[in-house]
């Protein structure tokens, strides 16, 4: 969602903001704004729509200064205008802010009557006028603990104030946020990867903790304001990890970094001897194994998990629930003792899955709660009590593919060692399929060279009403995701079902404009999800088969096969990932869509 940067240099600070706003854009944004100060006054720019009208207003009226902030914001109140975008000034002070200020109304009340005039619709306005009012009042750290003790909600906030310009300003509550410092500035920022190529050091701030940045150093408080010790760590991304290297979109390097992203995991995680091993989780190496598991997350995750419920239930024999963290933090469920949480994020800063682990911690602090994550620094990551890194690298498509495809490898490596722990599968078992897995690496290079068969299949999506996915068991979830991924970017409607639900209801849709996907690997009730297939094509359907079989045996009618390897039990769903996910890729190609900045969508939703 909405991207934050401040930076305060040794030099002009106009095209670092813009620079770290590029590379934040893949958050997803409809405006943006900067705000310099310089010979004690602010100097704004601001624009609705893409960065790149932001950059022709800077092109015709450049700012100067040495200290400023910049924003993309992704609207919630309000509409993506250039009044409503960030940054918002009061007299003395300019802020940009990712969240929601949840008593907006009552202090906006509060604040005209005493005289403040708000030009926007936006929840954040009132967050410069309220320090503007502290500070008339009061020495500026206390005017700070004070607005941040009146404000509900959630927030990361950077400002500038007109009399210091020495100073960078900062608060975090419930969304990501963090420090910076390089060699020629500090900074502060909502993600890593917008300090790329300026910061060498980094510091996470916490929730509660607030403070202010300077050339010299930092001061960090709590909300009590009692100092926090500080923390540098080496910057964790490079100028590098935000390039295409080649290819027309992030999306597609990064369905193509799968297979060293798989091989990054096996490595990681499978010792010379086959066993396998997760350091940062190690209770799940030391503790009982638990009695139940509860997996929660959002998205592509959610649909990560329900393939994992498959795998865990048939091996473990314990019941595994899955469910979306916005129902499961409102529904009073029954967690009980002996409870595995597993929270699956690839952000890690995803606001409804951060609560559900947040509750969970809260109600039985007995149980563990594991991370699936890909970002390590993340909020999820450090509050849970220990992580299972995807090791995907950073992942800038909104639309998550190679993210996707590591949560289900790792699940697949949890499955089997806890089914080992068991004792519920033998040793040579558990020897193959880490041996499919490997496999499957190079099968995936295999399916990445040959696209031309993907391609055909788009075509057939042109002039469509929309589209439907089948699959069954493992792969009833991946006709979920699938049909999430060719809606997100191609904006066609399409739906995921499980094959044999079709027929109670879905199968009123079908005719010659909804193309239907069916995944039919040999490893998952083969026959039967071939039987669904026959009724729609009865019905005038145009069927696209993903198949790990040669044709023989099964039907050869379909408007267009996918072939992918024969893989195992476990392996199988992440082949299938590649031609779904090219598919998605290809539509939306075709239709011309922004591939990586799907029009609405955010890549981290930090607001609930
Ligand atoms: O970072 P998270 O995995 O927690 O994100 C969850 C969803 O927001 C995310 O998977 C979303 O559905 C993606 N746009 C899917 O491509």
């Amino acid at each position: 969602m909405c991207g934050i940067i401040g930076a305060l240099c040794d030099h002009n600070v106009q095209d670092e903001l813009l620079g770290a706003l590029r590379r934040m854009e893949y958050r997803g944004y409809d405006s943006a704004g900067i705000c310099v100060l310089d010979g004690g006054s602010f100097q704004q720019a601001k624009a609705a729509g893409k960065l790149s009208n932001l950059q022709r207003e800077l092109a015709s009226h450049p700012l100067s200064g040495r200290i400023g902030i910049g924003h993309t914001r992704w609207a919630t109140h309000g509409e993506p205008t250039i009044i409503n975008a960030h940054p918002h000034i009061s007299a003395n002070v300019a802020l940009v802010h990712n969240g929601i200020i949840e008593n907006h109304h009552q202090l906006r009340v509060q604040l005209v009557a005493q005289g403040y005039c708000f030009v926007s619709q936006t929840d954040t306005e009132v967050l410069p006028h309220l320090l503007e009012e502290k500070i008339q009042q009061r020495e500026l750290l206390d005017a700070w603990r004070e607005m941040l003790s009146e404000i509900e909600g959630a927030y990361a906030i950077a400002a500038i104030i007109r009399s210091l310009p020495g100073s960078l300003w900062f608060a975090r509550k419930g969304s990501p946020l963090l420090l910076g410092r390089g060699a020629h500035g500090v900074y502060v920022a909502s993600d890593a990867l917008a300090l790329a190529g300026l910061a060498d050091e980094v510091m996470y701030i916490d929730d509660h903790h607030w403070g202010r940045l300077t050339l010299e150093g930092v001061e960090l408080y709590d909300l009590s304001g009692n100092p926090v010790e500080l923390e540098w760590d080496p910057l964790p991304v490079t100028a590098h990890d935000a390039e295409k290297d080649g290819f027309p979109h992030y999306m597609l390097k990064e369905i193509h970094e799968q297979p060293a992203v798989l091989r990054r995991i096996l490595r990681q995680y499978v010792k010379g001897d086959g066993e396998i091993v997760f350091e940062q989780a190690s209770f799940l190496h030391e503790k009982p194994l638990p009695q139940r598991i509860v997996m929660i997350a959002c998205g592509t995750s959610y649909h990560a998990a329900l393939t994992a419920r498959y795998w865990l239930e048939r091996y473990l024999k314990i019941p595994v629930e899955v469910d979306i963290a916005s129902e499961y933090r409102y529904r009073d469920p029954v967690i009980g003792q002996h409870t595995l949480l597993v929270a699956l994020s690839q952000s890690g800063e995803t606001a409804d899955t951060l609560e559900v682990l947040r509750m969970f911690k809260r109600h039985t602090p007995g149980n563990d709660a594991l991370a699936l994550c890909n970002v390590p620094s993340s909020s999820l990551a450090r509050e849970a009590d220990g992580l299972i890194e995807l090791f995907a690298g950073p992942e800038i498509g909104v639309a998550s593919t190679k993210a996707y495809m590591a949560q289900l490898a790792v699940l697949a490596l949890l499955t089997l060692f806890m089914a080992r722990r068991a004792g519920a599968m033998p040793e040579e078992r558990v020897a193959e399929h880490l041996a499919a897995l490997e496999r499957a690496a190079t099968d995936m290079e295999a399916l990445l060279a040959d696209t031309a068969a993907v391609r055909q299949a788009a075509a057939l999506f042109a002039d469509v009403r929309g589209a439907l996915y089948l699959g069954r068991g493992p792969c009833y979830p991946m006709a979920l995701e699938g049909a999430l991924k060719l809606k997100e970017i191609s904006y066609l409607h399409a739906e995921g079902y499980a094959a044999g639900e079709m027929k109670h209801g879905p199968i009123a849709l079908i005719d010659h404009l909804i193309p239907v996907v069916v995944i039919a690997p040999k490893q998952y009730h083969l026959e039967k999800v071939i039987s669904n297939l026959h009724e729609v094509q009865a019905r005038g359907a145009r069927v696209i088969l993903i198949v790990d079989l040669p044709e023989a045996g099964i039907a050869t009618d379909a408007a267009c096969v996918l072939r992918v390897p024969e893989g195992d039990y476990f392996s199988t769903p992440l082949l299938v990932c590649i031609p779904l996910q090219l598919l998605a890729y290809e539509v939306a190609c075709m239709l011309g869509t922004d591939v990586d900045q799907p029009r609405n969508l955010a890549k981290s939703v930090t607001v609930e």
